[in-house]
């Protein structure tokens, strides 16, 4: 949460600046600023709201400099305001800041900085005080900045600059993330490698305790101890496309667009087209000695983990529990010495998954994770590394990261599952052979999800929507009712279609939109039956299938949409496409911000 970006070039660096927020600001946006260090002058603007508003509001100004620093934010202390909007500055110095001081309060009543007048309700703005302290004190630029993260508690991602240093920008980071990166002829510093796209070609990855110092021709990295740190800088790995909308309204509808291409390639990575199996190469885990499965993450990633257990437990046979990784080190959970946790998430970065792998690291117990990031944090920390290739997922709801991930998930248990002989290689052959159906399955299903746009419309005027399933059915309910509340605002709740008479049933009243989602299979007619009970109470129902019996008038069934026939062991990948449209088309029509939806943001890099 919040971007953070510092360039320094031979030439004026504000539109590059904004050219950065403006792919940074899927991590926040509250508020954005700017502050540029013009010939030991330090000029700054930021204002609250999206970052057109900045935009806006420097029409006005001239903005000159060559090295400068900008911030898209996402509240944590004090509301979003135009106070409250970073940079955060003094005199001598500006920051930007992503993370949290946990002891900012504490901080502000220390000797230092008791007479440092704070003009913001935020955490960050101590820092500003405490380098304007250290620099008065006749501190280096650096040896202030050493000695300010020292009494730091918390997790931050910082770019500094000082008036006096019309040159330099400062990087620090712990616990966030910060990325440097270099063209030659400008270098940056920025919060992940997409921001810094357009002023990068090779971009480095820092690491906790780093202090990065850079000008238009240098980087110099010194890592915890003050020693200078020789990281390495690798190719960025990302085209202007991978980060524009191209054709499309919204981010949200290419990426669901590029949900074929998301499960095509990540399923690619783990298919061995000469014996025609499901296998995961180069991976030094011995699998067969593995006790369980422990699935962790947040969010859409968490309901990916949910359709994992199904996975793993149907084919492998061992045992697994899902944990939120919210929730997870906070519960004290019991790990077995041969169990493996594995991570889940898109962006790498989540503050809670990442505290959870570094919670299992400590205890050695081993670690993999899921990831779509390449070196982001969570994959860095973990022992092992499995990648999601969806690209670059700039929509805050989560789309093909999902079907990504539900695709490394499966092709794990089925190797997994032929490795310990619970299938067997003919099973896995048979499987291997479905899941080459995918893409085309996907992009069919994506052509008849055109059509829920006339079910978007009368949804719009509901007050809120239930979705129903059985078996991996159920996360996708969970997964539907997430995507549908996140970017409509509209009330929705997923559940076990079995659980609705415990409980759930007595909020169905006449034309409440219930999704149900009900592949044929063992748990079709029980599904059906629950259904039909919500229908005795006046629910209007969607009823999301491949089967080719059910017809609408004979079910008293408002609306059935039909995918084309999948095979089991990817159906719940194929199912994901109208899910994720049927919310897109709500939102599309009730005229929100699809792609940033309100006191949201992409990256949740605070617990
Ligand atoms: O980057 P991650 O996969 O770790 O993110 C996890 C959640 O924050 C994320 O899935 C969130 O729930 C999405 N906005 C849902 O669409």
């Amino acid at each position: 949460m919040c971007g953070i970006i510092g360039i320094a070039s031979n030439d004026n660096v504000s539109s590059n600046i904004i050219n950065s927020l403006k792919k940074l600001e899927y991590r926040g946006y509250d508020s954005a600023g700017i502050a540029i260090n013009n010939n030991e002058k330090i000029n700054q603007k930021k204002v609250k709201g999206k970052l057109d508003n900045l935009i806006y509001a420097l029409q006005e100004d001239q903005f000159d400099g060559k090295v400068g620093i900008g911030h898209t934010r996402w509240a944590t202390h004090g509301e979003p305001s135009d106070k409250n909007a970073h940079p955060h500055s003094s005199r001598s110095v500006s920051l930007v800041h992503n993370g949290i001081i946990e002891n900012a309060t504490e901080l502000k009543k220390t000797k230092e900085v008791r007479d440092y007048h704070f003009e913001s309700d935020t955490d960050s703005e101590v820092i500003t005080a405490l380098l304007t302290h250290h620099r008065r004190e006749g501190l280096s630029h650096l040896e202030s900045i050493k000695k300010t993260i020292t009494i730091l508690e918390g997790s931050y991602a910082l770019a500094i600059i000082f008036d006096d240093n019309k040159d330099t920008i400062f990087g620090a980071k712990n616990g966030s993330p910060l990325v440097a990166g270099t063209n030659g002829v400008e270098n940056s510093i920025g919060s992940d490698s997409i921001a810094l796209s357009s002023v990068a070609n090779r971009v480095c990855y820092l690491e906790d305790g780093d202090i990065a110092v850079l000008d238009n021709k240098n980087i110099e990295i010194y890592n915890i101890k003050g020693d200078k740190a020789n990281r390495e800088f690798v190719e960025i790995g990302i085209t202007e496309s991978d980060v524009s909308k191209g054709e499309y309204n919204h981010f949200m509808e290419k990426e669901i667009h590029e949900h074929p291409l998301a499960v095509g390639e990540t399923f690619r990575q783990f298919i061995d087209y000469d014996t025609g199996i499901i296998k995961i190469p180069n991976l030094n885990l011995d699998f067969s000695k593995i006790s369980k499965i422990h699935l962790i993450a947040c969010g859409t990633a968490y309901y990916s983990c949910l359709v994992g257990k199904y996975y793993f437990e149907q084919y492998s046979r061992i045992p697994v529990d899902c944990d939120m990784a919210s929730e997870f080190r906070y519960r004290d959970p019991v790990i077995d010495s041969n169990a493996l946790c594995i991570f889940v998430s898109q962006s790498g970065e989540t503050a809670d998954t990442k505290a959870a792998v570094d919670y299992c690291r400590d205890r050695k117990i081993k670690t993999l994770s899921i990831v779509n990031v390449k070196n982001s944090s969570i994959a860095r920390d973990s022992d092992y590394c499995l990648y999601t290739k969806a690209g670059a997922e700039i929509g805050v709801a989560s789309t093909k990261a999902f079907t990504a991930q539900l695709s490394v998930l499966l092709s794990m248990a089925i190797h997994l599952a032929t490795l310990i002989k619970s299938i067997t290689i003919d099973d896995n052959k048979k499987i291997c052979k479905e899941v080459m159906q995918a893409t085309q399955l996907l992009e069919q299903a994506i052509e008849r999800s055109y059509s829920l746009k006339d079910v978007a419309k009368s949804i719009t005027k509901a007050k809120g929507v239930m979705y129903l399933g059985r078996g991996t059915s159920f996360p996708l309910a969970l997964e539907g009712a997430l995507k549908f509340k996140e970017i409509s605002y509209i009330h929705a709740e997923g559940y076990p279609a079995g659980e609705m008479k415990h409980g759930p049933l007595a909020l169905i009243e006449k034309n409440l939109p219930v999704v149900c989602i009900v592949p044929p299979g063992p748990l079709f007619h029980k599904t059906i039956s629950n259904i039909q009970e919500v229908i005795a109470r006046g629910g209007k129902i969607l009823m999301i299938t491949d089967d080719e019996t059910l017809e609408s008038n004979s079910e008293n069934i408002w609306e059935i949409f039909r995918l084309p026939k999948c095979p089991k062991s990817i159906e719940a990948i194929i199912y994901s496409v109208p899910i994720h449209m049927l919310a897109y088309y709500t939102a599309v029509e009730l005229g929100n911000d699809v792609d940033q939806p309100r006191n949201l943001a992409k990256s949740v890099t605070v617990e």
